[in-house]
């Protein structure tokens, strides 16, 4: 099974561990779990408890574990109802023959047995015993009724026994079972962005193009970003099942199809503007302009005219667009753009930081082949610490495809919110 690691949702997991030899394997199934990022709450028949203590899984876990049905105190907190609403998914594993019966004939004499009843989850069972009790008529019986009531089954391994026997029984490895699970997700977030967009329903705000910063009413400050990347990040997002606003600078560029525009010409406008937005509802803020840092303090109200051989023209700091939306209450998921000319990599990560970003790509603009006036991009994209996400090198490729990437890069990370 072959799957990027890095793209699985923030799920609920409860794995429920049962009285059998291999509750051992279940303390490194919760740290699997953890790697892809679930959450892991463990339930625990009295049978397991034999085996393996509730304290090594709170442990692992980071979580109260739960091991009793008819308790007051849990009951006031995690009670059953309450951790069945809570999973994304019920893990068992090890699964003994003692719970498979229960499960099979909606016995509800315990915390496991109660939980499996009241949950909507997909329930899953690693079923884990000694060879004979695996081919035992009634286990076969009542895990046919399992597959039968839509609960997933996991085929045990054949191999040596903890008994001595050999045979098909041993639960199979926690590497493999975390993998299974993370898989599953995987697939169904896949499902649903194939079927509505990857972006689908998520209202995008993104700024492009550089700013104009007037001196006198016919000159301007400006810089030489043409708005192509914002463009086709635009396009890409609408494609992605995304509603778009671009807050474009002086560009010469066509709207994308689908994108609605609004056009400004310095920061201050270009912040009013996407403030407005935040207003409206933003789901996902991408700054992708060049906005000047600074302004020229007093614009004069006529055109300077031609003195001494020198002018002075005094400019005064633009707030910081991309730093102000994300200090906001209700921030959107933050994307910014770094555009850097020596030591890209360093500067990228750490404006990330400093201006609290989600993620920022960025690109180094001394490669003349590459950035402000080129039809191409080359880009590292890194993501906020508490993502979990490796950092991406999208290679040179046309504005289109980096978009593309960074469309993925983008809900990939919202997968993970
Ligand atoms: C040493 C030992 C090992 C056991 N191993 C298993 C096992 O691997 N699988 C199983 O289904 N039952 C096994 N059992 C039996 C269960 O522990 C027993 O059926 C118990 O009632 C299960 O309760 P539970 O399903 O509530 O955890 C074992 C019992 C002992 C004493």
């Amino acid at each position: 099974m072959s799957f990027d690691l890095s793209v699985i949702p923030h799920k609920n997991i409860i794995l429920a561990v049962t009285g059998g030899i291999a509750a051992y394997k279940s303390a490194i199934l919760v740290r699997r779990l953890k790697d892809f990022g679930f959450d892991v709450r463990v339930v625990m028949t009295h049978g397991a408890q034999a085996f393996i203590t509730p304290l090594t899984f709170q442990a692992l876990s980071g979580n109260p574990v739960h091991t009793e049905l008819l308790d007051p105190e849990a009951e006031a907190g995690m009670g059953h109802i309450e951790l069945a609403r809570w999973a994304d998914l019920v893990l068992v594993a090890p699964a003994s023959c003692d719970t498979i019966a229960k499960f099979a004939n909606g016995l509800a004499d315990d915390l496991l047995s109660t939980l499996y009843l009241a949950t909507k989850a997909p329930v899953w069972v690693a079923p884990a015993m000694n060879q004979q009790m695996w081919a035992a008529k009634a286990t076969q019986r009542n895990l046919q009724t399992l597959v039968e009531d839509g609960v997933h089954v996991i085929m045990p391994d054949a191999g040596e026994q903890a008994c001595g026997d050999v045979g098909l029984g041993r639960m199979p490895e926690p590497e493999d079972l975390a993998r299974q699970v993370a898989a599953y997700f995987h697939k169904a977030q896949r499902a649903i962005a194939e079927k509505f967009g990857l972006l689908a329903g998520k209202r995008v705000t993104i700024t492009a193009g550089p700013t104009r910063e007037a001196i006198d009413p016919v000159r301007y400050i400006s810089n030489h970003s043409t708005g192509k990347m914002g463009f086709a990040l635009a396009a890409a997002c609408y494609a992605a099942g995304a509603k778009v606003t671009l807050v474009a600078g002086p560009v010469s560029l066509d709207t994308p199809n689908g994108v609605e525009r609004i056009n400004v010409k310095s920061a201050m406008q270009m912040l009013d503007a996407s403030m407005n937005q935040l207003e409206e509802g933003c789901d996902i803020f991408i700054a992708t302009a060049a906005v000047a840092d600074y302004r020229v303090a007093e614009v004069a109200e006529h055109k300077i005219k031609k003195a001494g051989d020198e002018l002075a023209v005094s400019l005064v700091k633009n707030p910081d667009i991309v730093a102000t939306i994300a200090q906001q209450q209700q921030r959107p998921f933050m994307v910014g753009f770094a555009a850097e000319t020596r030591n890209v990599e360093e500067y990228a990560a750490g404006k990330l930081v400093a201006k609290k970003l989600d993620m920022i790509a960025c690109n180094d603009v001394s490669r003349p082949d590459i950035g402000f006036a080129s039809d191409e991009n080359a880009m590292t994209v890194f993501f906020a610490q508490s993502y979990h996400l490796e950092k991406r090198e999208l290679e040179k490729a046309s504005k289109q495809e980096i978009s593309q990437q960074l469309v993925e890069a983008i809900h990939d990370a919202l997968l993970q919110k």
